[in-house]
């Protein structure tokens, strides 16, 4: 319930329109609605005398063309569009949103609406019975988030449990679904934000609340969860497609010591052919944890490192921490103490904090000069032939100040909308990442980028993939990787993993073996582990875990050919590449507590093995399907639960009947090369289809139409193939059916 401190917006006093936007003059404040879309608007509300400038670092898209809209007024004001009608009442104000037939979706909780106490600005919600909570980026906990309390504050946690209300990405993001009604609120307010989804006695409300700030959220009506999730991306952006050698499988450790060590652990995949096409340099490259720097002794010639490693058919990522040490001999923090690049302290001075360097001094990345001054120092690590930056540390993580980041009143740009870290703290990774990426690009204008970040902000996705930070080798860890990744994809992030293996702790044989199954299905599959824990390259356990570990890095990659479609799925469509069972089969009410298993694009059902000592597991099969056991091809009815069998080398993966599944020979990296023959995995069902895609896999010209989609049809044991787009040569001399029905 409110507290008495509560003081809501009160009666309309006046109200006018102009054009698509409606503006509400009120007893404690100011109301503003915008029609963007048929089945978007947008809402302000402030205190203050008129609105702050309008400007978001997550909104991509700015400009929205005129939509048809009947606003009348009597009694109450309503907004009619083809998807919405918004009802607003005027004394207080209220606004209730519901689809043109009328069903109500949501709309503000009567007693108290949209309001403020202190500095927080609020937002009550109707909350009704049977509505499921999904998105809110990437957190830990429950699948679906209804009756939970979750926080958006960037933290740097590697202790973080099931129980954790924040960690290292912040994504306002909520989506709401019932049978026959489903939303999305975007709540765009950088400060510390609150959701209680319904954690309040009477379950008759959820509550939005921001420490500071205007309210300024987003709805999206959609007739499904597809809709409202391409809505949010409407507004906020795609991802790019990425280089194709990142959905290889990534091999990193807390830290490869030097480069005879980088060495060894190469010439150890291509001995033991499993499969690898990216080798991490964790902070032990670094002279003294100095960014873009080497160590002279450890790492004495890193181009010929990389060349030997390239012609291995390895890349090389490097991990970058926006702390800069605070060392006038180095150049990096001379040229931007020169240049004012470092965020200083309120009474003036440089800000200094402690991370890996010792005592830091930090870029301001909310300001566009110290962006565009970040970006060309990587031009150094290109140079010698990094193929890829890891941004690390960018909550921001600054040990030594309270709360383990930088106190709260440090000034920042914020793109000239000069303001405190109170406001900037959930965007400063976001805009490390975007420096990274814009630099990247000028450097390289036709080559994708490849960058990975920690922390985020909601827009992430057109900068930078995200994986999940610091998890630990636990058994629970490999579990909630599950839900945490699926709701990150359904927050507009689909490129996304976590450390497969753990970060924190030892692994274990039985582990490593089920995560790396597991991690194989997941956007991106990277190993990971901490400094001092126990060695976790797939040959760590011996040959019995090597063997799996193989297995499935190797299916991976015969797999490729369906990923890339997913990617470029995600980037034509913003449709996530994992994706919960309700994504596919919405009609299946069962699908929507399913948090241990997912679907791998439309197709693939992978029910991951996620306790020792399993040997088998139910799996649920959606309805409206039929399903093949991928490894018996025994064809199951769905709307069930099955027991798969799952000893050590097997996870129970189910493929949709109906799938024409595009695969490769097995391939140690994916490197440049074209493929040549793909197998055609066909799974029969009443409608047999799929589809590849394919363009040059680096470069941007897929942008300007050069990629082809071939489109493949079976029946009665005959294939046909369509191309419908035809802009880049197809590699394809081959394609090698093989049929599953037998
Ligand atoms: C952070 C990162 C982790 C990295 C470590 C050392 O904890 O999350 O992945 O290995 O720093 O750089």
């Amino acid at each position: 319930m409110a507290s008495s401190q509560f003081q809501s917006v009160g009666a309309i006093k006046t109200w006018h329109k102009s054009g698509n936007v409606l503006d509400f003059d009120c007893e404690h404040g100011r109301v503003r609605v915008a029609i963007l879309r048929d089945g978007i608007m947008r809402v302000r509300a402030t205190r203050a005398r008129d609105f702050g400038p309008d400007f978001s670092y997550a909104v991509a898209k700015t400009k929205w063309p005129k939509v048809k809209a009947a606003i009348r007024s009597g009694k109450v004001v309503t907004i009619r569009t083809k998807k919405l009608l918004v009802t607003i009442t005027k004394a207080p104000l209220r606004i209730e949103f519901a689809r043109a037939d009328g069903t109500v979706l949501n709309s503000d909780e009567r007693a108290h609406g949209m309001g403020w106490e202190g500095k927080k600005c609020r937002s009550y919600r109707q909350l009704v019975a049977d509505e499921m909570f999904f998105g809110c980026g990437e957190k830990t906990g429950q699948f679906n988030k209804r009756g939970s309390k979750t926080v958006f504050w960037n933290t740097d946690d590697p202790n973080h449990t099931y129980l954790s209300e924040a960690i290292y990405v912040s994504i306002p993001f909520l989506i709401s679904t019932r049978p026959g009604a489903h939303y999305g609120i975007f709540w765009d307010n950088t400060h510390r934000t609150q959701f209680n989804l319904g954690q309040v006695a009477d379950e008759k409300h959820y509550i939005l609340e921001s420490d500071a700030g205007e309210i300024d959220y987003y709805f999206f009506a959609g007739d499904s969860v597809r809709e409202v999730v391409r809505g949010y991306a409407r507004l906020t952006g795609r991802m790019w497609m990425p280089p194709q050698w990142a959905l290889g499988y990534q091999q990193c450790r807390w830290s490869y010591m030097s480069a005879a060590e980088i060495m060894d652990v190469a010439r150890n995949f291509r001995k033991r052919k499993i499969p690898c096409d990216v080798i991490y340099c964790d902070i032990d490259y670094m002279d003294g944890y100095r960014v873009f720097t080497w160590n002279p002794k450890t790492f004495p010639k890193p181009r010929k490192m990389i060349q030997d490693l390239g012609r291995m058919g390895f890349k090389l990522v490097t991990i970058i921490d926006p702390g800069v040490k605070n060392d006038n001999k180095y150049a990096v923090c001379r040229d931007g103490r020169e240049k004012g690049m470092f965020l200083k302290k309120p009474e003036g001075g440089w800000f200094t904090g402690n991370v890996w360097p010792g005592e830091c001094v930090f870029p301001d990345f909310t300001n566009p000069r110290v962006r565009e001054w970040w970006g060309p120092w990587h031009k150094k690590l290109l140079d010698v032939g990094v193929a890829g930056i890891w941004n690390d540390m960018n909550e921001p993580a600054v040990w030594n100040h309270p709360g383990g980041t930088m106190p709260l009143d440090i000034p920042h740009d914020y793109d000239g909308h000069p303001t405190t870290h109170e406001r900037t703290h959930n965007v400063y990774g976001f805009n490390m990442a975007r420096a990274c990426h814009e630099g990247l690009r000028a450097l390289r204008p036709n080559q994708r980028p490849f960058a990975i970040t920690r922390s985020a902000y909601a827009g992430i996705q057109r900068y930078s993939m995200v994986w999940t930070g610091d998890n630990q080798s636990l058994w629970e860890q490999l579990a909630v990787s599950i839900p945490e990744c699926l709701n990150l994809s359904l927050s507009g992030v689909p490129f996304c993993g976590s450390d497969v293996g753990g970060f924190g702790g030892n692994c274990t044989g039985e582990l490593l073996a089920r995560w790396t199954q597991a991690g194989a299905f997941f956007p991106f599959f990277r190993n990971h582990t901490a400094l001092h824990t126990r060695r976790q390259e797939p040959w760590a356990f011996g040959r019995k875990v090597e063997n799996v570990c193989r297995r499935y890095i190797s299916l991976r990659y015969q797999l490729l050919p369906y990923f890339y479609n997913l990617f470029h799925e995600a980037t034509a469509n913003a449709t996530p590449i994992m994706r919960p069972l309700f994504w596919e089969f919405p009609n299946d009410p069962h699908g929507y507590a399913v948090d241990d298993q997912f679907l791998l694009g439309a197709s693939l059902l992978v029910a991951p093995i996620l306790k020792p000592g399993a040997r088998q597991r139910a799996v649920y099969l959606p309805d409206a399907s039929d399903w093949y056991d991928y490894w018996t091809k025994q064809k199951h009815t769905g709307g069930q639960y099955v027991t798969a069998p799952a000893p050590l080398d097997t996870l129970p993966l189910f493929v949709r009947a109906g799938s024409i599944i595009p695969m490769t020979k097995p391939m140690e990296f994916i490197g440049r090369k074209s493929i040549g023959e793909i197998i055609l995995d066909i799974y029969p069902g009443t409608k047999t289809t799929g589809y590849l895609y394919e363009d040059d896999g680096e470069s941007f010209d897929y942008e300007r139409g050069a990629y082809t989609l071939t489109h493949f049809a079976w029946a009665n044991g005959k294939l046909k193939t369509d191309k419908q787009k035809t802009g880049y040569k197809s590699a394809v001399k081959k394609y090698r059916v093989r049929d599953n029905s037998a």
